[in-house]
């Protein structure tokens, strides 16, 4: 496909992806307004570039007619959670809003793949207007502890080194480490929860 073509298929995820940063970064601004607690703690999002999506249409035997539809994540947003249970407080958030259609739920957090990798992701439709007119935009929303991002920010980056040919004993000894990463993630929730319940006691 030529470049300018590509250029007018991505411009309304460029939007998509900007406006829905700016939605995340200011729910997280309006729970501090309130003085409440925010699940989120912080926010990322990306287009995908030109070539990683003709790599996952090879792979993934996807036509460009199914493009579109097919490849979930050439809009991709990632919400950054302190603890474990922020997770299905940010997501709990997203069924909520009248501005992003869940269409598809995928729990790696009680299914973790093989990798060792967990997260929640969502997929949902958001509505952008452009010079061409309205569309609805398929977008992958990431959600996952601080924890869990270290834990998949680095197994990325070491797959990508091995081109997804990594060597049997590293892959297991990420998968251990990512072991370790849910061990930490149910620490980290079990001083918090002490934490508040020290403050409930001062309180009454
Ligand atoms: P791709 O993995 O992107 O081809 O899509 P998929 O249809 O297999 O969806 P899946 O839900 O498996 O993965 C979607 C996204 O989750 C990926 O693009 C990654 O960002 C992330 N992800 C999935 N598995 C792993 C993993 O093992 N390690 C890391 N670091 N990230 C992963
Ligand atoms: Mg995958």
């Amino acid at each position: 496909m030529e470049i300018h073509l590509w250029r007018e298929l991505l411009i309304p995820y460029e939007l998509a992806v900007k406006e829905l940063v700016i939605k995340f970064n200011h729910l997280k601004k309006e729970h501090k307004e309130k003085d409440l607690y925010s699940p989120i703690e912080q926010v990322s999002g990306r287009v995908k570039t030109i070539n990683s999506i003709l790599e996952k249409m090879q792979r993934k035997n996807i036509s460009w007619a199914d493009l579109e539809e097919k490849v979930e994540d050439i809009a991709g947003i990632r919400v950054i959670c302190q603890f474990y249970e922020d997770i299905e407080k940010v997501a709990e958030i997203i069924r909520k809003r009248r501005d992003m259609q869940v269409v598809e739920e995928k729990d790696y957090l009680t299914h973790m793949k093989e990798s060792g990798y967990r997260s929640y992701h969502m997929i949902v439709l958001y509505h952008v207007e452009t010079l061409d007119g309205p569309k609805d935009i398929r977008a992958e929303i990431q959600i996952r502890t601080l924890a869990m991002n270290f834990w998949a920010t680095i197994e990325h980056s070491l797959q990508y080194k091995y081109k997804g040919n990594m060597p049997p004993h590293l892959k297991a000894r990420l998968n251990h480490a990512a072991q370790s990463i849910l061990l930490l993630d149910e620490e980290m929730s079990s001083v918090r929860s002490e934490v508040m319940d020290a403050q409930n006691s001062m309180l009454h």
